[in-house]
């Protein structure tokens, strides 16, 4: 059976599709380097060794129970990558150790800022994914001196311990010699002004970045990671053309 130009148009909009699905989008975006925040799982639990193996110059951290911080996390990394040009991993809490946290300046050559985002859960605790890390920061680790934080927190004012994940996070890492750049952000879900709240964290603290760390802020321009070309020469029948048939090629990146 022939396939006339609909036929063609409707199968390349299902493998465009397919491949829109099973990326999520993320072979195109603003980055500046074109890498996702987003590290594929290696499998190693070694921050040092992770970062390295991905040339990572940033990090942003989340305890999130529902996803909120999460999200704004992502959104943040992205943002701050695109912004200064600087690789930035975005890790959920608990998928890496943290007993060699004091040496990830020394040894992550051109490492900038680790961003936390700190959800707080029932009364005032941490969230499931964030347990292991205050266990390791609070008992196994000393002396942080070198270490640049910024911190911003997800909580909910009607609560009695308001934002304490954020406020506890940012105490413990001062009182181990730390240095924290700008404020501790709180973000209030219970007033409904988390974006609110969020953003003017974050632009203060974009602004202070540039005299801080010596961050030199550049033009976000679209620059997509997908190219096109149209190979003139295949017809349909070739074996490499795909109709839109499920296909390692298209699904790699999802697995
Ligand atoms: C069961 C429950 C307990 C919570 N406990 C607190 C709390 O003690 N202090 C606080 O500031 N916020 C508290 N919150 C509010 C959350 O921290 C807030 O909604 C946050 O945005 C959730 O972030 P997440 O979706 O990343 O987990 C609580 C929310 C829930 C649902």
């Amino acid at each position: 059976m022939a396939l006339d130009t609909l036929d063609i148009s409707v199968l390349a909009a299902i493998v465009v599709a397919l491949i829109v699905f099973f990326t999520k989008g993320s072979l195109w975006g603003t980055s500046n380097s074109g890498n996702s925040t987003t590290v594929s799982s290696s499998g190693s639990r070694d921050l040092i060794e992770v970062l390295n193996e991905n040339n990572k110059k940033a990090l942003v951290i989340y305890g999130s129970q529902t996803g909120t911080a999460e999200d704004y996390a992502h959104k943040y990394a992205k943002e701050f990558q695109a912004r200064f040009g600087i690789p930035t991993m975005c890790i959920d809490m608990s998928d890496f150790d943290y007993d060699n946290l004091p040496e990830v300046f020394d040894q992550v050559s051109g490492f900038k800022l680790i961003t936390f985002f700190m959800a707080t859960y029932g009364e005032g605790e941490p969230t499931d994914n964030a347990v292991d890390f205050f266990e390791c920061v609070d008992n196994e680790l000393t002396d942080l001196n070198g270490l640049k934080f910024s911190c911003f927190g997800l909580g909910n004012s009607t609560y009695e311990f308001y934002n304490a994940m954020g406020k506890r996070l940012t105490q413990t890492l001062l009182e181990k010699n730390a240095t924290m750049v700008g404020e501790l952000g709180l973000g209030d879900d219970g007033a409904g002004s988390m974006d609110e709240d969020y953003l003017a964290w974050k632009d203060g603290l974009f602004d202070l970045l540039k005299d801080s760390l010596n961050l030199e802020e550049k033009e976000v321009s679209y620059e997509p990671s997908l190219k096109v070309t149209e190979v003139s020469d295949l017809t349909i029948e070739d074996k490499q053309v795909a109709l839109g048939e499920p296909n390692a090629k298209y699904t790699l990146r999802a697995c």
